[in-house]
């Protein structure tokens, strides 16, 4: 198949593309370079099945171009993460809803199949656990700019809805915590990065509030397959679905355990949310997927366990740094 990954040189995307390029697909891969790198697809540049376009997915006529061309699209391309969004609001907030809206306009002129990356953010700060997917999103005041990503990302899943109810095959897949290699070493975004470089540092451990707070972290090759399945299960069209781990891990536990797994001695440390954000910033204590309906409709269930994971993840920041 053609396929297009918007973002397909950031993170997940990239990894997204070696998966398919296994596959021998042919792919199509927009992205700006923001926050993705050609350093992440680099090994694929010289390949004919690969074509690299490094531009915005704002750019309508050059999308119809591609899009016009392809069988499938996985959108990833996004302004991502709490923090960028609060230091790009207006960006975010334009690329995120723009962007999709974009994608979603020219797949239905062309009927491509898509999906569409959202986040557990749109679950908001809602303190119920496990969250299934039909749960309801509590989101934050407005005038706490955080909450834009998450009201960006639901706005796009209303969109994918509206194009599914036209008959445009559309799936949404909603990332927990994604980890591993290729994750911004500057830990932009990432709890993963941020530890693991402060320890191959020997820099403290910079842990916000008590760090009792919780997530469930998911090894990218689990994010990957989930990824694929949304896009190839067909009862999955018209339907959102939470593809992470189940597993909850404190983030002071997390510290404690790349502490262990890298040897370092650095020291752990406390830091209060507003230091690192805004006064008003607001976080939420703990973020479970039910996974059942991702078990159930795409066979798909995260494997990889977390100290397994976190290894390999060291091992390229080792790697990276030795570059
Ligand atoms: N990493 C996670 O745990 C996680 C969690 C929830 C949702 N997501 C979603 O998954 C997707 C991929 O995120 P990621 O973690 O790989 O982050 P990332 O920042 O590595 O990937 C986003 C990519 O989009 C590109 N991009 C941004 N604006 C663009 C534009 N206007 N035109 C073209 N490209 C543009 C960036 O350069 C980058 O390569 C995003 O949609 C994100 O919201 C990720």
């Amino acid at each position: 198949m053609k396929i297009l990954v918007t973002g397909g040189a950031g993170y997940i995307g990239s990894h997204l593309v070696d998966a398919l390029m296994a596959q021998g697909h042919e792919l199509y891969v927009i992205d700006n370079l923001s926050t993705g790198r050609i350093d992440n697809i680099r090994h694929l540049l010289g390949n004919e099945r690969l074509h690299f376009v490094n531009d915005s997915i704002l750019n309508e006529a050059l999308m119809e171009r591609i899009i016009e061309q392809v069988d499938l699209i996985y959108h990833l391309a996004a302004v991502v993460g709490v923090k960028h969004v609060l230091d790009h609001p207006f960006q975010g907030i334009l690329t995120n809803v723009r962007g999709t809206e974009i994608v979603l306009e020219l797949a239905y002129k062309y009927w491509r199949k898509v999906v569409i990356a959202s986040s557990s953010e749109v679950y908001g700060k809602s303190e119920k656990a496990p969250l299934s997917e039909d749960d309801d999103s509590i989101l934050g005041p407005t005038a706490v700019g955080r909450w834009s990503y998450a009201l960006a990302k639901a706005i796009d899943e209303h969109l994918a809805f509206i194009y599914y109810g036209k008959g445009l095959p559309v799936t949404i897949v909603r990332y927990f915590n994604s980890y591993g290699p290729r994750l911004d070493p500057r830990g932009y975004g990432s709890v993963v990065a941020k530890f693991v470089s402060q320890a191959l540092q020997d820099k403290p451990l910079t842990v916000f509030s008590d760090g009792q707070q919780t997530r469930c972290f998911t090894y990218i090759d689990d994010t990957i397959r989930g990824s694929i399945l949304a896009a190839t299960v067909k009862e999955a069209e018209g339907q959102s679905f939470n593809i992470g781990s189940n597993r909850e891990t404190p983030i002071l536990e997390l510290a404690q355990l790349v502490k262990r797994l890298t040897g370092s001695s650095s020291e752990i440390v406390h830091v209060p949310y507003a230091q690192a954000y805004r006064a008003n910033f607001e976080e939420t204590r703990r973020r479970v997927p039910d996974v059942r309906k991702a078990e159930r409709i795409l066979g798909f269930r995260a494997e990889v366990p977390l100290e397994e994971g976190l290894r390999r993840t060291i091992e390229w920041f080792r790697e990276e740094q030795l570059d």
